[in-house]
């Protein structure tokens, strides 16, 4: 299966991604992850790529596009995969098409994920994750513990910096801008299906699953 996961910042991309790819065994591609852990060990994308994300813009095309050909071409993506923040902008989006071509590979779907913005910035100003195994607390929902260590890796439980109140707002006014085209984009291909993110995990994954499952995949 090669899926897309589409929606604004917080609606649950990530959580969903990584169920998929418990149940399929395909790997979950996230720009964003990537492009963190470029940051963190400072190479030469990471430099690059750390004033945008701190303003909760996006990176450069250029830099995304080069950073996913190297990956889609990985042994493991072979039986498929899910992209989660990628593509973000219409030339990221042909950029993939051409890309896929060259594969000879065809996507089996776009899976656009909707939750209101008022719900979207309650679950990101809440937000937790561990420094070091990216494992995801959140203070209503999964409050970490009270000493901050992630019980998982030992690693320290922070807030991510683009998840304070003025990012967020920029982040979710960059994807009305720059990536909401891409709804109509892949509707044109007739790829695109739109669950309701706005239930709890488990439900939000049956409804992807049924999705795909319409589309007899
Ligand atoms: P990225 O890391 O992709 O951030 P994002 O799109 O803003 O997405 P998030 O990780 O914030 O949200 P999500 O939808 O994955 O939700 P999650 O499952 O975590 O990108 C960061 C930055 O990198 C960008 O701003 C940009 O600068 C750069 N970048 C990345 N990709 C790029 C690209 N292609 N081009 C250019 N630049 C790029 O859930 C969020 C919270 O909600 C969690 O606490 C979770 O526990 C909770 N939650 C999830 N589901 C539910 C539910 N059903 N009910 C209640 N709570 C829930």
């Amino acid at each position: 299966m090669r899926l897309i996961l589409l929606g604004a910042p917080g609606v649950g991309k990530g959580t969903q991604a990584k169920l998929i790819q418990k149940q399929f065994h395909i790997p979950q591609i996230s720009t964003g992850d990537m492009l963190r852990e470029a940051v963190r060990k400072e190479t030469v994308l990471g430099r690059k790529a750390k004033s945008y994300m701190e303003k909760g813009e996006l990176v450069p095309d250029e830099l995304i596009i080069d950073l996913i050909r190297e990956r889609l071409a990985s042994k493991d993506c072979q039986n498929g995969f899910i992209l989660d923040g990628f593509p973000r902008t219409i030339p990221q989006a042909e950029a993939l098409d051409r890309l896929l071509k060259e594969l000879n590979l065809e996507l089996d779907g776009v899976v656009e994920i909707k939750v209101e913005q008022e719900k979207i910035i309650q679950r990101l100003s809440n937000r937790r994750v561990c420094q070091r195994c990216g494992a995801d607390y959140n203070l209503i929902t999964n409050p970490p513990p009270s000493d901050l260590i992630c019980p998982i890796c030992g690693g320290k439980i922070v807030q991510r910096p683009d998840d304070n109140e003025a990012t967020i707002s920029n982040r979710l006014e960059v994807y009305e801008r720059q990536t909401k085209p891409l709804r109509d984009y892949y509707s044109q291909q007739g790829k695109l299906k739109t669950v309701n993110g706005d239930a709890n995990v488990e439900a939000v994954y049956q409804a992807i699953l049924e999705a795909l499952r319409e589309d007899g995949k």
